[in-house]
């Protein structure tokens, strides 16, 4: 039924998602929306630490949700900043992951004022690194 999910709506859940951001320390909350290949929405937001550096990305969060509940397969993250800022490295290998074999998953990057762009991991990625190189 969701494979009737626009990629507006997919903006859309993914600034709510936002709105759960724990960002105290960067006060740069972000949000994130999967849609997995069975129609299924996982959502995420950044979750920061006074410990720096295990502050957790909102597409991690996202893809961490959805692989604990046994949801590998994507078509599409849409990512929510004020400012439209694409996916850190980290997470851009993280999804190169789980981004198909062709690695067409597609990363919708929008701000806070409707502004959206899209890529494929694979753009954002060029030669990364992926599973089928581990032979
Ligand atoms: N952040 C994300 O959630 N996703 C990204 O792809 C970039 C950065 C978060 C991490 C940190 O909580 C805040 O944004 C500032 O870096």
């Amino acid at each position: 039924m969701n494979e009737q999910l626009t990629d507006l709506e997919l903006v859309a859940l993914a600034r709510q998602a936002r709105e759960n951001a724990y960002a105290p320390y960067s006060k740069f909350p972000v949000g994130a929306a999967l849609l997995g290949r069975s129609g299924r929405v996982f959502t995420g937001c950044n979750v920061e630490n006074a410990a720096y550096p295990l502050c957790t990305c909102a597409e991690r969060t996202a893809v961490t949700k959805a692989v604990s509940e046994g949801v590998r397969e994507f078509i599409a993250i849409a990512v929510v900043t004020a400012t439209g800022a694409t996916p850190c490295g980290a997470c851009r290998q993280i999804l190169r992951e789980f981004g198909g074999p062709a690695g067409d998953l597609r990363v919708i990057v929008a701000d806070t004022a409707g502004n959206a762009c899209t890529f494929t991991i694979t753009e954002l990625l060029p030669a990364g690194f992926t599973p089928d190189q581990l032979g």
